[in-house]
This record gives structure tokens, C-alpha cells and sequence, in this order.
């Protein structure tokens, strides 16, 4: 399986930050945001990275990753030159790099404490289909794009910010694909904001009856979403390395660089 990370959009909800700079190169706690989603692709074992950005920032982001020496991975760049595209456009252009391989989809602002790699195994063992990964968020589901279980746990529904939730479950920014998704995105539609939505392409292997979901059960952000939520990611990740020696280490290896 292949790994994409999406590290591109306007990032308006962040200006005055964002204006000269793109969001997944803030800080979280003591690393750019685009490590976390590196990382956690790296942990679950994928070998080839792609991340979509736009044109003026993909310098920016092989200039900061070849300090790390790409993680040790092989990373490569599509550019979106159309910033409000979609998420759904974005994962387009991973069309020649996915190569007909099964894909892991990352959206670059999404911060979690979960361990990819079970996930992965079993979407690899999946015959046909998508995953979508899932948090309970009680009391801010409206936000995000919110998914409806029946008691099996088999995906009923996905709506993309609603103004009544059915359910308290988020979609979170995970989401794995078979190569079918190129055929989907390529029938879909724009929506009312102008935007290629990915719930829209969640949706086609919800009527195909092959969609998964995973819920989680530790913490997950969506860091890019206001500056609380930065704040939060921030904190969060702040307190897990606390007292961790191994992962102070590690900081080490990235701080003496030259
Ligand atoms: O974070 C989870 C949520 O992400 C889901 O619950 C929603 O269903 C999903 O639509 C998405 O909502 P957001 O409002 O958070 O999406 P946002 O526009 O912030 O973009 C999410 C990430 O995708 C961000 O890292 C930037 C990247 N992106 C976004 C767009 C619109 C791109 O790379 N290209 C794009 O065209």
C-alpha cells in the first residue's frame, strides 16, 4: 500500500498565520505538522509517500524533509494548483503514483495518537472497498464530515457537516482507498461550496456496500481547523513527550542537523 498526504487548501481559518507560509509547516508542539501524518505513515510500514501542495509551498517542503533525509521513505510531489479544489480533487492527482495499488490517505492537519498499522493490514486483507477512520466527538460532530453506524457497525450514512448530526461519530482525515477511487472522483461532482468533497467520494463506495470504518479511541485533532484546536494539538502532543526519554532522543536527531 501507498501513502498520500494532502498538504494543500488556503488555510484561511489560520491567517494572519497562514498568509505567507502553509499550515502544515506550523509547529506542533516541537516538529511541522506535516511530520505527524510522515510518521504515522512510516509506522505503519508504507515505503512511498506522496504529498499534493500547492505551487509555492513544495519547495518549502522539500527543502524541509530532505534535512531528515525523507524519513528514510521515498517521498514524491503532485502540485493542486487550485487551493479550493477539494480533498477529493487532491487525491486525484495521485492517479500515476497509486499505480493501481491500494492507497492510505492522509489529511496533512490531522494530528492522532493512533497506531495506523492494524488498519492498514486490514484494509490490505480487504478485498475491494475503503476505510474510513472515526472518532466520537459528542458535542462539536457538526463540524466535520459525521458518519451514521447500524449495530454491526456497518457505515449507513455520511454527511459532510450537517446541521442536525445523526450520530456523534466524525470522520476523521483517514481514509483508504482501492484503485476504484480514480474512477469515482472522475464522476463526481463539485458541491454547493465549489469544492471536490471527499464525504461526496466516501459516499460512492457507501452505495457500492464496500465501505469499513474503524472507530478510534484515542485522541485525534483536526489541528488546522481554528487556533483552539492548534492549541490543542499542541497540548496534547506536548504532554505525551513529556518524560518519553526515547522520543526526546529522537528530537535531538532532528535539532543537531545542519
Ligand atoms: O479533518 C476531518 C475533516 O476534514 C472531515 O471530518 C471532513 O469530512 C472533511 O471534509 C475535512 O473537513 P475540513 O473542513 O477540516 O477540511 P479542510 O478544508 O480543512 O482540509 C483538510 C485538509 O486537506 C487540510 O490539511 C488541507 C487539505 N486540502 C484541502 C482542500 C480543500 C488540500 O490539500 N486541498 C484542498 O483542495
Amino acid at each position: 500500500m501507498k501513502g498520500v498526504i494532502l498538504a494543500g487548501g488556503m488555510a484561511t481559518r489560520l491567517r494572519p498565520l497562514t498568509w505567507v507560509t502553509n499550515k502544515h509547516l506550523l509547529p506542533i508542539y516541537n516538529k511541522p505538522m506535516i511530520f505527524y501524518p510522515l510518521e504515522s505513515l512510516v509506522q505503519a510500514g508504507i515505503k512511498e509517500i506522496l504529498i499534493t501542495t500547492n505551487p509555492e509551498h513544495v519547495g518549502q517542503f522539500i527543502t524541509l524533509l530532505k534535512k531528515i533525509d525523507n524519513f528514510g521513505v521515498k517521498i514524491s510531489y503532485e502540485v493542486q494548483d487550485n487551493p479550493k479544489g477539494g480533498i477529493a480533487q487532491a487525491i486525484g492527482l495521485s492517479k500515476s503514483f497509486a499505480d493501481n495499488e491500494k492507497i492510505v490517505v492522509i489529511l496533512g492537519d490531522n494530528i492522532f495518537s493512533y497506531n495506523l498499522s492494524k488498519a492498514v493490514v486490514d484494509f490490505d486483507r480487504q478485498k475491494k472497498g475503503a476505510k474510513v477512520v472515526a472518532k466520537r466527538m459528542p458535542t462539536e460532530c457538526k463540524h466535520y464530515g459525521v458518519i451514521e453506524l447500524d449495530k454491526k457497525g456497518k457505515v449507513i450514512s455520511i454527511e459532510e457537516k450537517p446541521q442536525y448530526p445523526k450520530s456523534d461519530l466524525a470522520q476523521t482525515g483517514i481514509y483508504m482507498y482501492d484503485s476504484q477511487v480514480f474512477d469515482f472522483i472522475e464522476k463526481q461532482n463539485p458541491s454547493a461550496r465549489g469544492e471536490m468533497e471527499v464525504t461526496d467520494l466516501n459516499n460512492f463506495y457507501l452505495k457500492q456496500g464496500t465501505l469499513t470504518c474503524e472507530v478510534l479511541k484515542d485522541w485525534w485533532v483536526d489541528a488546522g481547523s481554528s487556533f483552539e484546536e492548534l492549541m490543542r494539538a499542541n497540548i496534547l502532543v506536548a504532554k505525551e513527550l513529556m518524560g518519553e526519554n526515547e522520543k526526546k532522543d529522537l528530537m535531538n536527531l532532528y535539532r543537531n542537523r545542519e
